[in-house]
């Protein structure tokens, strides 16, 4: 298949990208450059059906305990008025309609008070990435006061955060659902230390004892629930840094452009549906073509830490050698993704994906109407996303000049968003949630647990124990005993 060039299947067909491009509220989604023909999606929308994704769907969606291994459902969608499910005898609705208001109270609180002018949110993986992402992507949108986001344990971090800031003017929200997780907690005990008794600490966990323990008020602690998934939990109450930093209606927004998606997802037959096809396409990539590298270019400065966000979403969710029956896969499963922003990449890597000996596929990401008022530099930005992605397509074959020749027929998928506003910001975070989750389906993994990522955290509290210099890997030890002369 790889054999087939993209170039031959536009000459060869005038409405390719007729044919292959779907449009769903605020997106459009063109998947016309990809070495694929109309056999191909067809035989890969079998292959969707036959792994029973619209089955899976409705699990997901009707509160399944589809994570197997921690025998929980995976009701994100619930967070944005997706699910309507009773779970563990709670009506889940209702739970997240009380915690949206208590975000809404808080939120509206805090940015009354017109003494707090920061404020400090602390935790790590997805307790941090999707407020982080949301955050500087909508700095535009912004109404409260300023947020900094604290997630890595090097103290360098938090004391670059505090350095300038005065506790009786801030603010700090501890996200973690288990609270006890190494980094968050002993920043959170820094900044403890740091505000000297102020009483200006808000948690958000499913830990609400550990939560007291630390010294929270209990009105101070928003919940979090078992199947709220850590890095599908922006929608939740770990939203929190977000509804106070941009305005609690901006968060909502947030929700129901996600609840577009969630819609679009639910009812769009497969062959028009975006996250499906987004999915699908990755999966002939990765299990037909052995291509192992995923690349994410948004153009929109904005969207600098959105590449960040989908790595942990995708990487985390399906970087998986057991299947669900715990067997070990005999196939490849999820693969690298890493990206940035456009026009900085073409200044960076894209040599390599032009030129280089493996082929990566890449989503480019491109905003219709700018949040600014400088046309000339959108309509620059805009036509570099465009010539890159053709220019992976096409590329430049010269055989009088092997040196600069190079073939194309790289592929890629471009999204056009209509603006980047809180409304498509959620959409777009849950088609790629969506995207990958049929992407699990389809390799039989679980794509919402992560014990991979446990073994490092219990080496890690063991180095620090006392008599950690019986850990048995020789190397550990020798480099621990260097650290600590
Ligand atoms: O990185 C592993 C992980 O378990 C993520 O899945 C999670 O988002 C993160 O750690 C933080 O966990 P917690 O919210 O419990 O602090």
């Amino acid at each position: 298949m790889q054999g087939v060039h993209m170039r031959e299947l536009f000459a060869g067909d005038t409405t390719r990208f007729q044919k292959f491009h779907q449009k769903s509220d605020g997106v459009v989604f063109d998947y016309s450059r990809h070495i694929a023909t109309d056999e191909t999606l067809k035989l890969l929308m079998d292959l969707a059906r036959a792994a029973n994704i619209e089955d899976w769907r409705g699990k997901m969606f009707g509160g399944g305990k589809i994570n197997t291994t921690e025998n929980r459902s995976a009701l994100h969608t619930a967070l944005r008025g997706s699910a309507k499910v009773t779970i563990d005898g709670e009506d889940v609705d209702a739970f997240v309609n009380k915690t949206l208001a208590q975000v809404q109270a808080v939120s509206e609180k805090i940015n009354k008070d017109k003494s707090i002018t920061d404020i400090v949110s602390i935790g790590i993986g997805g307790s941090d990435l999707g407020s982080r992402i949301v955050y500087e992507t909508l700095q535009d949108f912004r109404k409260g006061p300023r947020a900094h986001f604290v997630s890595n344990v090097d103290g360098a971090r938090i004391s670059t955060v505090l350095k300038d800031l005065k506790p009786e003017n801030t603010v700090f929200v501890i996200v973690s659902k288990t609270f006890s997780t190494m980094e968050t907690i002993t920043n959170a005990t820094t900044a403890k230390e740091w505000a000297k008794g102020t009483k200006n600490f808000y948690a958000v966990t499913m830990n609400e004892d550990a939560a007291k323990s630390f010294g929270i008020a209990v009105d101070n602690i928003l919940p979090m629930r078992a199947w709220i998934g850590g890095r599908m939990s922006l929608w939740s109450a770990a939203g929190l840094p977000v509804a106070i930093a941009t305005g609690f209606e901006n968060f909502k927004q947030l929700l129901e452009g996600a609840k577009a998606a969630d819609d679009h997802f639910k009812t769009a037959p497969l062959e028009k549906n975006i996250p499906v096809l987004m999915g699908m396409l990755g999966v002939w990539y990765r299990n037909f073509m052995d291509f192992r590298v995923h690349a994410v270019l948004p153009y929109a400065h904005a969207l600098r830490k959105f590449p960040s966000y989908v790595q942990q979403l995708d990487m985390e969710s399906n970087g998986k050698s057991v299947d669900k029956d715990s067997k070990a896969v005999n196939y490849k499963t999820g693969p690298v993704v890493f990206g940035e922003t456009g026009t900085n990449a073409q200044h960076a890597f894209m040599q390599m994906l032009h030129h280089g000996t493996d082929i990566i596929p890449a989503d480019f990401i491109v905003i219709k109407k700018a949040g600014h008022k400088l046309a000339e530099h959108h309509r620059k930005l805009n036509a570099n996303a465009l010539a890159q992605a053709q220019a992976l397509m096409q590329g430049a074959p010269d055989p009088k000049n092997p040196t600069r020749s190079f073939d194309g027929n790289r592929p890629s998928s471009t999204l056009v968003l209509t603006k980047l506003d809180p409304w498509h910001l959620g959409m777009l975070l849950a088609l790629y949630e969506h995207k990958i989750f049929v992407q699990g389906i389809i390799w039989n993994i679980n794509s919402f647990d992560q014990w991979g990522v446990e073994l490092g955290k219990t080496l890690a509290t063991s180095l620090l124990a006392p008599g950690a210099a019986t850990f048995a890997d020789q190397t550990t030890n020798a480099l621990m005993q260097i650290l600590s002369e």
